[in-house]
C-alpha cells in the first residue's frame, strides 16, 4: 500500500511535528476518604477531605478512621492513611458530566483501623449502571495473594446516565464484626477511549462493541521500559509498568530506545484513540537481529486473569527503526489463536513515530492470557521480526452487568509452604490475637507469608534445576499495587535455610530498613539501570559514608530467586580487583537484594557511544587498558577459581568501571560452574545471555564452554574498535551484527573504515593489526580455535605495548616472551588475600618497564 507515494510522504510527516496535546478532564474528583483536611499527594494531585465535602453520604452508617501505621512501601499518605468505614450499605452520589466516560480508581490500603480486623472486611462495589464492580473483595487477601501493600482498582465507566455517578459500598459479610471500607475514590472523565470495536478472535469480521460497557483495567505495560506515572501520561492519568515480569519463557528478544531524532507523535484529528504518551511509544521489544533465531519462538506474554469475562487486549505500536513497508511483518496470537496475521505497523502508521493502537477483543474460559508475536513469512519481508511498544489489557463487564472475579487464592507454593511448617503469627487465628493486641501484628503475618513463598520457591527451584525456562508464578502484581511489595515489620532473616554458611559469613546482612532508608525508599530518581531481574538504585549506607549499588531482583520471577542465589554464592567468595564486589545482600518481606560496590563511572558501554551523554571519548589507551581489565578478571573466573566459572553474558553493560577507570566484570546471575577435572567438557544448558553476543556454537549445540565467554568478549573488542552496539538493527541487514560486519572488514582488510571516528590516526599500525587478529580469533566459529583468556590478555598486553611505543615514537617490541599471568591462582573461598591482585600495582605496567624500558 501506497509504496510509490512513500518517500515523499516521508519527508512531509518529518518536517511537521505535532505535539501530544494532553486531555484536559471536565470532572476530576480525588477523594481522600475519611480525611477532614484536604492533602496532596506525592504526584502534586490534591485530595480533597471526604469529610467536608460529604457526596451525599448519610450521616451515621460510616465512620471515619485512620491507619495505625504507615506501610513504608506506601507511596504517600494521601490518600492512604485515612479510611472511611461501612457498617451498612452507603452510597455516594458523585455529580458528573452526563454521557461522558469516567474513570473511577478505588484506593485501599488493608491496615487495621479504630480496632478492626482487616481479614474481616469482604465487601461488594456496585455503581448506578447497573455494575457490579467487586464481589465478596477483601483487599487483604488480594493484597497479601499479590504481596503489595495496598491495592488500586481501576474501572472505567461508560455512559453514565443522570449525570449522577453512584458508588455504593455493602458488606458481604452478615455478621457484625464484617465492614467495607475504601481509603481513596477517584472519579476523572476522560474521551471515549473505547470507541472503536474490537476485532473479535478467533471470528474473522465480527467484533465486539463496548462504547456502553464498564471495564476494568487488569495491566498497564510500557513494553520495553520502565515505569511511567500518572503525571506523565496524556492527561488520562494512567499508570504504566515494566513488562518484563510478565514475558513468558526465556525471549525476552531485545529492547530498544527511540532515536532522539525521531519525532513520536499521534496522526492529528484522533484525539479519543487512547493513544499512550510519547515516553510509552519511545521504548520497544523486539525480537532480535537473527532471523534463524526469531522463526524458532514466540515472543510471549503471560497474563492470569478472572475466568470467563471477554477482555480487549490494546496493543500499542509505534515503529521507530524502520521507514518502509514489508521491513518488519509479523502474526499476532492470542491465547494460541490468530488474532492478526501480517501485522505491519509502518503500513498502518505510514511512517517512523507515529503511532498505532489496535485493539483485540477474546473471552477467556480460563485463568490465563497469552499474546504472542512471531515472524510473518507470507510477505517475504525483509526482517523477520516484531516489536510492542505497549500493552494494555481490560476485561469487559458480563451480560449480567457483573465485574467482578473472585480474590485471588494464595498460590499453591504459599500453600505448600504453610502446609510445611507454618511461621509464627502465620495462621488465621494467631494472627488475629496480634492485630488486636497490636498495630504491628498484621504486618509480621504478612511478612511470615511472603517469606514462605520465597522459601517454597527455592524448594521448587532445587527440584526442577536444569529447567529454567519455567514460566511465570501465579503471583505477579496485577495493575494497580504500585512498585512496592508485601507489607513491613521487622522479621528475622532466613537467608541461612538456602544460603551454604560459608556464603553467609561472607557476606554482609542488611535488613530492609537499612536498605529503605539507603535508597529513600527505592526512589525512582535514584533508578541507574533496569533489567529483566529488576531495578538497581544508586544508595547510600552506614550512615551516607559509603556509596553503594542496590540491586532489588523482581519477585516476581522465579529466575530471579534462583539467580539471586547464585550470585550470592559466587560473588561472596570470588575476591579479585577486576571483579565487582559485593558487599552483602538483603533478604526480607520476600525482597531479594544484593549490595554492590558504587562504580562512579558507570558501564563501559556509555562511554563508547552513548549519545546523549557527555562522555568525552576513552582514548585509545584507556580502551586497551579497560579490555585489559575486563580479561583479567575473566581469566580469573576461568581459571583461578576452583572450579571454571563461565560467566555466559559478557558484554560492554557488564564491564563497569570505577571512579579510578578499574574495569570490573559484573552480573553474575547467569554463571555456571563448568566443566572441572572430569571427563565432561561442557555444561549443557538452556541459552541464555544476550543477542548479539551469543556464540553460535552455543546456540547450535547448548553447550557452554568457557570459549562461550570468548567469544562474547571477541565482540566487545570490536565493540570497543568501532563504537557501536553488536546489534543495530537500522543498518543495512549485513551490518545489523556487528561480529559479522568486523569479521567481514577484517578480512577485506577494511576494518579501517568501521572503526570509530575519533580513534582514525591514533592507534599504532602494530597495535591496530594484534588487536583485531585477538578480536578476531576471539570469534572463531568453533571454540576449539578460540584462544583462552589467558592468551587473549596476553595478547591485549603486547597490543598496549606496542601502543605505547607508538605513542612515545620509538622503542621495538619483541614479541615473544611469555610472561606468566600472576594473578590466575587466586583461591576460592573467602576473599583470601592471594585471590586479590597479588602485587598490588598494575601488572601492565611491571610489564612494560620488562619489555620496553624505553617506554616510560
Ligand atoms: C466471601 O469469601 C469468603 C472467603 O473466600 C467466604 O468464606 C465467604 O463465604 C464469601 N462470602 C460470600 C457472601 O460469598
Ligand atoms: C515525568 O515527568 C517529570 C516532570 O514532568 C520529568 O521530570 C520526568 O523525567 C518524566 N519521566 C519520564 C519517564 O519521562
Ligand atoms: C466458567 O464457566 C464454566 C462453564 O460455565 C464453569 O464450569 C466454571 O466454573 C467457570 N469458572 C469460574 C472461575 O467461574
Ligand atoms: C496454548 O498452547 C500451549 C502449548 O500448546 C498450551 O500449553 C496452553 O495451555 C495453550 N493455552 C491456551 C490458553 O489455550
Ligand atoms: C507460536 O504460537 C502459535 C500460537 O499459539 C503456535 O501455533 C506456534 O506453534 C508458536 N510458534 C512457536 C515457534 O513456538
Ligand atoms: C455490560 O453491561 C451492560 C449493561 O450495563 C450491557 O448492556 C452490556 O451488554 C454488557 N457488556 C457485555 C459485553 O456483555
Amino acid at each position: 500500500m501506497k509504496i510509490k507515494t512513500h518517500a515523499v510522504y516521508y519527508l512531509l510527516v518529518f518536517n511537521i511535528v505535532i505535539a501530544f496535546a494532553d486531555y484536559v478532564p471536565t470532572d476530576s474528583i480525588l477523594l481522600d476518604c475519611g480525611s477532614t483536611t484536604d492533602t496532596v499527594d506525592v504526584d502534586g494531585r490534591k485530595w480533597i477531605g471526604d469529610s467536608n465535602t460529604a457526596f451525599g453520604l448519610p450521616a451515621g452508617g460510616s465512620v471515619t478512621a485512620t491507619a495505625e501505621f504507615q506501610d513504608p512501601s506506601l507511596p504517600s499518605q494521601s490518600p492512604y492513611m485515612t479510611a472511611r468505614v461501612f457498617h451498612s450499605p452507603i452510597t455516594y452520589n458523585f455529580p458528573v458530566s452526563p454521557k461522558t466516560r469516567h474513570w473511577l480508581r478505588l484506593h485501599f490500603y488493608p491496615a487495621p483501623y479504630a480496632g478492626l480486623v482487616p481479614d474481616d472486611a469482604y465487601f461488594d462495589v456496585e455503581s448506578s449502571n447497573g455494575h457490579t464492580l467487586l464481589r465478596n473483595f477483601s483487599a487483604y487477601v488480594t493484597a497479601q495473594a499479590l504481596t503489595q501493600a495496598f491495592i488500586v482498582r481501576e474501572f472505567s465507566l461508560g455512559l453514565i446516565k443522570g449525570g449522577v455517578l453512584e458508588i455504593t459500598f455493602r458488606p458481604s459479610d452478615k455478621r457484625e464484626s464484617g465492614y467495607a471500607f475504601v481509603n481513596g475514590i477517584e472519579v476523572v472523565s476522560m474521551p471515549e477511549i473505547y470507541g472503536a470495536p474490537a476485532a473479535l478472535v478467533g471470528f474473522a469480521d465480527q467484533t465486539v462493541e463496548v462504547a456502553g460497557s464498564a471495564l476494568q483495567t487488569m495491566y498497564r505495560l510500557n513494553v520495553g521500559g520502565g515505569y511511567v506515572g500518572a503525571r506523565n501520561d496524556t492527561g488520562l492519568s494512567r499508570t504504566w509498568y515494566d513488562d518484563s515480569p510478565y514475558i513468558f519463557g526465556a525471549g525476552f528478544g531485545v529492547t530498544y530506545l527511540a532515536d532522539p531524532k525521531v519525532k513520536i507523535r499521534p496522526p492529528s484529528g484522533n484525539s479519543d484513540a487512547g493513544y499512550a504518551p510519547a515516553d510509552v511509544y519511545g521504548t520497544a521489544r523486539s525480537m532480535g537481529p537473527d532471523s534463524r533465531v526469531n522463526m524458532n519462538y514466540n515472543m510471549t506474554w503471560l497474563f492470569q486473569v478472572d475466568a470467563n469475562f471477554t477482555y480487549i487486549v490494546r496493543l500499542h505500536f509505534c515503529e521507530l527503526q524502520l521507514s518502509k513497508i514489508n521491513q518488519r511483518v509479523f502474526d499476532i496470537y492470542i491465547n494460541n489463536q490468530t488474532a492478526q496475521e501480517s501485522a505491519d505497523v509502518l503500513a498502518w502508521s505510514d511512517a517512523r513515530g507515529v503511532p498505532v493502537v489496535k485493539d483485540y477483543a477474546t473471552y477467556v474460559p480460563g485463568d490465563q492470557l497469552l499474546v504472542a508475536l512471531h515472524p510473518s513469512d507470507a510477505t517475504r519481508p525483509e526482517y523477520y521480526d516484531a516489536i510492542l511498544n505497549g500493552l494494555e489489557l481490560f476485561k469487559i463487564n458480563d451480560t449480567s452487568g457483573n465485574l467482578a472475579g473472585p480474590n485471588p487464592s494464595p498460590s499453591p507454593m504459599l500453600l505448600a509452604a504453610e502446609a510445611r511448617e507454618p511461621e509464627p503469627g502465620f495462621r488465621k487465628s494467631s494472627r488475629r490475637a496480634h492485630v488486636i493486641g497490636g498495630a504491628a501484628g498484621g504486618a509480621a503475618a504478612a511478612v511470615g507469608i511472603a517469606f514462605a513463598i520465597c522459601f517454597a520457591v527455592y524448594q521448587r527451584k532445587r527440584r526442577v534445576l536444569g529447567s529454567e525456562s519455567a514460566g511465570t508464578s501465579g503471583w505477579l502484581p496485577l495493575y494497580g499495587g504500585g512498585n512496592s511489595t508485601t507489607t513491613t515489620g521487622t522479621s528475622k532473616s532466613n537467608a541461612s535455610s538456602h544460603l551454604s554458611s560459608l556464603a553467609v559469613s561472607l557476606c554482609r546482612h542488611f535488613s530492609i530498613a537499612e536498605i529503605k532508608q539507603g535508597t529513600r525508599n527505592f526512589d525512582e530518581s535514584l533508578v541507574i539501570g533496569v533489567g529483566g531481574f529488576g531495578k538497581v538504585y544508586r544508595g547510600d549506607i552506614d550512615g551516607g559514608t559509603t556509596r553503594v549499588a542496590v540491586k532489588r531482583s523482581n519477585p516476581s520471577s522465579e529466575q530471579g530467586v534462583n539467580e539471586f542465589q547464585t550470585e550470592i554464592e559466587m560473588l561472596s567468595k570470588l575476591r579479585h580487583r577486576h571483579l565487582v564486589s559485593l558487599i552483602g545482600y538483603c533478604e526480607e518481606n520476600g525482597e531479594m537484594i544484593l549490595v554492590y560496590d558504587y562504580m562512579a563511572h558507570g558501564t563501559l558501554r556509555e562511554h563508547l557511544y552513548n549519545k546523549g551523554n557527555n562522555n568525552p571519548p576513552l582514548s585509545w589507551k584507556q580502551r586497551l587498558e579497560i579490555c585489559i581489565g575486563a580479561a583479567r578478571g575473566l581469566h580469573y573466573l576461568h581459571t583461578g577459581a576452583k572450579y571454571t566459572i563461565i560467566h555466559r553474558d559478557v558484554k560492554t553493560t557488564n564491564i563497569l568501571l570505577d571512579e579510578k577507570w578499574v574495569a570490573k566484570v559484573s552480573d553474575f546471575g547467569l554463571s555456571k560452574t563448568g566443566p572441572t577435572l572430569n571427563n565432561q567438557n561442557h555444561v549443557s544448558t538452556v541459552v541464555k545471555g544476550s543477542f548479539g553476543y551469543l556464540d553460535p556454537e552455543y546456540f547450535r549445540r547448548q553447550q557452554l564452554t568457557d570459549k562461550s565467554d570468548v567469544y562474547s568478549f571477541g565482540v566487545v573488542l570490536f565493540e570497543v574498535l568501532c563504537a557501536r552496539p553488536a546489534l543495530n538493527p537500522s543498518l543495512a541487514k549485513e551490518q545489523v551484527s556487528l561480529a559479522d560486519w568486523a569479521l567481514h572488514c577484517q578480512r577485506k582488510g577494511a576494518l579501517e573504515e568501521i572503526m570509530d571516528p575519533f580513534l582514525k590516526g591514533k592507534i599504532g599500525p602494530e597495535c591496530m593489526r594484534k588487536f583485531a587478529e585477538t578480536a578476531e580469533k576471539c570469534l572463531s566459529d568453533h571454540g576449539i580455535e578460540r584462544p583462552a583468556m589467558g592468551d587473549v590478555l596476553w595478547n591485549l598486553e603486547f597490543a598496549l605495548q606496542l601502543q605505547e611505543g607508538f605513542e612515545s615514537g620509538g622503542g621495538k617490541i619483541v614479541e615473544g616472551t611469555n610472561v606468566a599471568v600472576d594473578d590466575a591462582n587466586g583461591s576460592v573461598g573467602g576473599g583470601s588475600e592471594a585471590s586479590e591482585e597479588s602485587d598490588g600495582l598494575n601488572s601492565s605496567a611491571v610489564f612494560s618497564q620488562l619489555i620496553n624500558p624505553k617506554g616510560r
